[in-house]
C-alpha cells in the first residue's frame, strides 16, 4: 500500500495497490452494487410496475443507462488511478474538483445511515440465530429500529467495516469480497430453490412476474426504475470509480461493467424469487407496503414466525445474505471517503479509514437515535445526492474530459465489444444527461417534499 498519489496521465504507473486478481475486482464490484436496494426494493417496483414486462424494460435500461453510466466512472478511475477528487482534478481541471467532493459527502452521508440499517439485519440474523423471531415484529421493529438499541448494532457494524478497509485492497476488500459474494449468491440461490416448493409459490410468482404493459407506460414506474438501477449499481458517487482506480490498464472495462451490472439484476431477481413465494404461502400480502423497511423487516420477520422452525432457519440464512449484502456495499462506501483522504491528505490507509470511519458512525448516531431522520438522510443523499452526482458524471465523460474516452474503452477491449463503444459514447453524450436530468427534477421534487415533511414533522 502506499498512499502517495503520484499518478499523472495515462503513461507513468504510479505506485498504487492493485487487485490480485480478476476476479478480486468484480466481486468487489458486484459486492458493492449487491446490498439492501436488492433484496426487496427492485423486487416490489417489479412487480408493481409490470412484472416480467417490467424485467425487460429494466434490463434494457441497465444496458442503454446502467452500463453506459457505469463505464463513465470505470475509464475515468482506471485511467487515473486516483480517488475521485483527484481524478477529476486532472482530467477537468479546478472546476470539476467539487464534484469529487460531492462523491465523498454522498458516499459518507450514506454509510451514516446504511449502516443503521444493516445493523438491524445484523441483529435480527443475531435473533434467528440465538433466541428465534420477536412473535410480534411490528412491535419489535418499533422497539429496536431507534434509541440504545439501534446505536449498538449501528456501531457494531461500523466497526466490522472499518476493520477490512483499514487493511487495504488484496488482504481487506478484496478477500472479504471473494468470500462473502459466493456465500451471498449460495445463500440466495439455495432459499429461492426452497421456496419453489412452497404452497402458494405460484401466487407469488404471479403477483412478481405477471406481464403488464400498461404499467410500463406510466411515468413514475419509468423514474424509479431508473433511480433504482443507478441506486442498485452504486453509480453516482465515486464507488466504481475508485474501485476502478485499483485496475490494471489493460483490463477490458466494458466486459467488466456487462458482467457486474447483470450479476447485480441476478441477485435482485433471485431475491425475488424468495420474497414473494414467502409472503404469499402465509397470506400476508395485504400487510406489504410500500416501504422498504417496514417489508424486509416486518412482513418477512412475520412470515419466518408463522413457519416455524423452518421460518427460523430460512429467516436466519435471509437475514445473514442480507448483512453480507449490506457489508459488502458499506466497504465500498467507506472506501470512496478513505481513498480520498490517503490520495488529498497523504494520510496512512490504518489512520485514514479509522478516524474517518468513526466520524461517520458518529454522525450514524444522528439516524440511530430517530427514524424520521434516516429516512430525511436517504431523501437527501440515497436520492437526490446520487442523481446530481450521475448527472454531473454523464456530462463530465461527455463533454468535458480532458481525454478520450473512446480510447480509453477500447484499451484492453476485446474485439467483440469494441464495436459497441461508439454506441457506448454516443449514449453517454445524448442519451445519459437528459435522461438523467428528468430523474432529477423529480428527486429534487420528492427531495423536497421529505425535507419539509421532517421539519413539520419535528
Ligand atoms: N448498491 C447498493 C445497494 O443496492 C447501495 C449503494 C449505493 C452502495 C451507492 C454503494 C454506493 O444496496
Amino acid at each position: 500500500m502506499n498512499p502517495s498519489p503520484s499518478s499523472s496521465g495515462g503513461g507513468s504507473v504510479p505506485a498504487r495497490e492493485l487487485w490480485g486478481t480478476r476476479w478480486g475486482f468484480v466481486l468487489a464490484a458486484v459486492g458493492s452494487a449487491v446490498g439492501l436496494g436488492n433484496m426487496w426494493r427492485f423486487s416490489y417496483i417489479a412487480a408493481e410496475g409490470g412484472g416480467a414486462a417490467f424485467l425487460l424494460l429494466y434490463i434494457v435500461m441497465i444496458a442503454l443507462l446502467g452500463i453506459p453510466l457505469m463505464l463513465c466512472e470505470l475509464t475515468v478511475g482506471r485511467r487515473t488511478h486516483l480517488s475521485p477528487i483527484g481524478a477529476l482534478r486532472e482530467l477537468g481541471g479546478k472546476g470539476w474538483v467539487p464534484l469529487g467532493f460531492l462523491f465523498v459527502v454522498t458516499g459518507f452521508l450514506i454509510l451514516s445511515y446504511y449502516s443503521v440499517i444493516a445493523g438491524w439485519t445484523l441483529r435480527y440474523a443475531a435473533e434467528a440465530a440465538f433466541i428465534g423471531f420477536a412473535p410480534d415484529p411490528g412491535a419489535h421493529f418499533g422497539e429496536i429500529s431507534e434509541g440504545r438499541a439501534a446505536i449498538g448494532w449501528h456501531l457494531a457494524f461500523m466497526v466490522l467495516t472499518i476493520g477490512i478497509v483499514m487493511v487495504g485492497i488484496q488482504k481487506g476488500i478484496e478477500r472479504a469480497a471473494l468470500i462473502l459474494m459466493p456465500t451471498l449468491v449460495l445463500i440466495v440461490l439455495g432459499l429461492a430453490v426452497w421456496a419453489l416448493f412452497l404452497e402458494g409459490a405460484g401466487e407469488g410468482y404471479a403477483f412478481y412476474l405477471m406481464p403488464d404493459l400498461g404499467e410500463l407506460m406510466d411515468g413514475t414506474v419509468l423514474r424509479q426504475a431508473t433511480a433504482q438501477a443507478f441506486f442498485s449499481l452504486s453509480l453516482g458517487m465515486g464507488a466504481m470509480l475508485t474501485f476502478a482506480s485499483y485496475l490494471s490498464r489493460d483490463t477490458d472495462l466494458n466486459q467488466e461493467a456487462v458482467t457486474i451490472s447483470f450479476a447485480d439484476f441476478g441477485v435482485a431477481f433471485l431475491a425475488g424469487l424468495v420474497v414473494f413465494p414467502v409472503i404469499f404461502a402465509l397470506g400476508l400480502q395485504d400487510s406489504v407496503t410500500e416501504s422498504t423497511v417496514g417489508a424486509l423487516f416486518i412482513s418477512l420477520p412475520g412470515a419466518f414466525v408463522e413457519m416455524g422452525t423452518m421460518g427460523r432457519v430460512v429467516g436466519l440464512l435471509f437475514f445473514l445474505a442480507l448483512g453480507v449484502g449490506a457489508i459488502t456495499s458499506a466497504i465500498s462506501l467507506l472506501e470512496v471517503v478513505t481513498s480520498s483522504i490517503i490520495d488529498e491528505l497523504g494520510m496512512a490507509r490504518k489512520n485514514a479509514a479509522i478516524g474517518i470511519g468513526i466520524l461517520i458512525a458518529f454522525v450514524g448516531l444522528l439516524s440511530a437515535r430517530d427514524i424520521d431522520f434516516l429516512g430525511l438522510a436517504d431523501a437527501i443523499a440515497g436520492d437526490l445526492f446520487l442523481v446530481v452526482g450521475a448527472f454531473c458524471m454523464s456530462l463530465f465523460v461527455g463533454w468535458f474530459i480532458k481525454a478520450d474516452p473512446a480510447e480509453e474503452l477500447a484499451r484492453g477491449a476485446g474485439e467483440g465489444f469494441k464495436r459497441f463503444i461508439p454506441l457506448v459514447i454516443f449514449l453517454i453524450r445524448y442519451v445519459l444527461p437528459p435522461v438523467i436530468l428528468i430523474v432529477l427534477v423529480f428527486a429534487l421534487q420528492d427531495t423536497w417534499a421529505a425535507i419539509t415533511a421532517f421539519i413539520v414533522g419535528s
